[in-house]
This record gives structure tokens, C-alpha cells and sequence, in this order.
């Protein structure tokens, strides 16, 4: 099996790539189209755990880089 790739995208959400699946607390699964999805991680989505954009309009800063 292909392993999944996270990527923090600057200033905005992680980008997974690769087979997804996706769990909520009570271990629920949800329904996921694809192997892409954007996680959000600024906080302000109206569709968590996925990315709606919303990051774009409160400016959210979020530099992340690999030492
Ligand atoms: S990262 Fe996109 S809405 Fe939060």
C-alpha cells in the first residue's frame, strides 16, 4: 500500500495525497471523494476537519519548513 503524503501548505491547510481515511473521534468515517483532501488548520472552517477557504479571508499565517 501506498503511503500517504501530508504537506502544511503555506498559510493555508494540509494537503493529504494517497489513500485516505479519514476518522472523527467516535470513529466514524468520513465520506472522502478521491485520494486529495485539505485538512483545515487555521481553525475558522465552516466544514471541519476539511479546508473551506476560509483561510483565505482571516489571513491566516502559517509558515512550516522542515529543519
Ligand atoms: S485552513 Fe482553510 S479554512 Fe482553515
Amino acid at each position: 500500500m501506498a503511503a500517504s503524503i501530508i504537506v502544511p501548505l503555506a498559510n493555508g491547510p494540509y494537503l493529504v495525497t494517497g489513500p485516505i481515511k479519514l476518522l472523527d473521534p467516535e470513529g466514524r468515517e468520513f465520506t472522502v471523494q478521491g485520494d486529495k483532501i485539505a485538512l483545515c488548520r487555521c481553525g475558522g472552517s465552516s466544514n471541519k476537519p476539511f479546508c473551506d477557504g476560509t483561510h483565505k479571508r482571516t489571513a491566516f499565517k502559517a509558515e512550516t519548513k522542515a529543519s
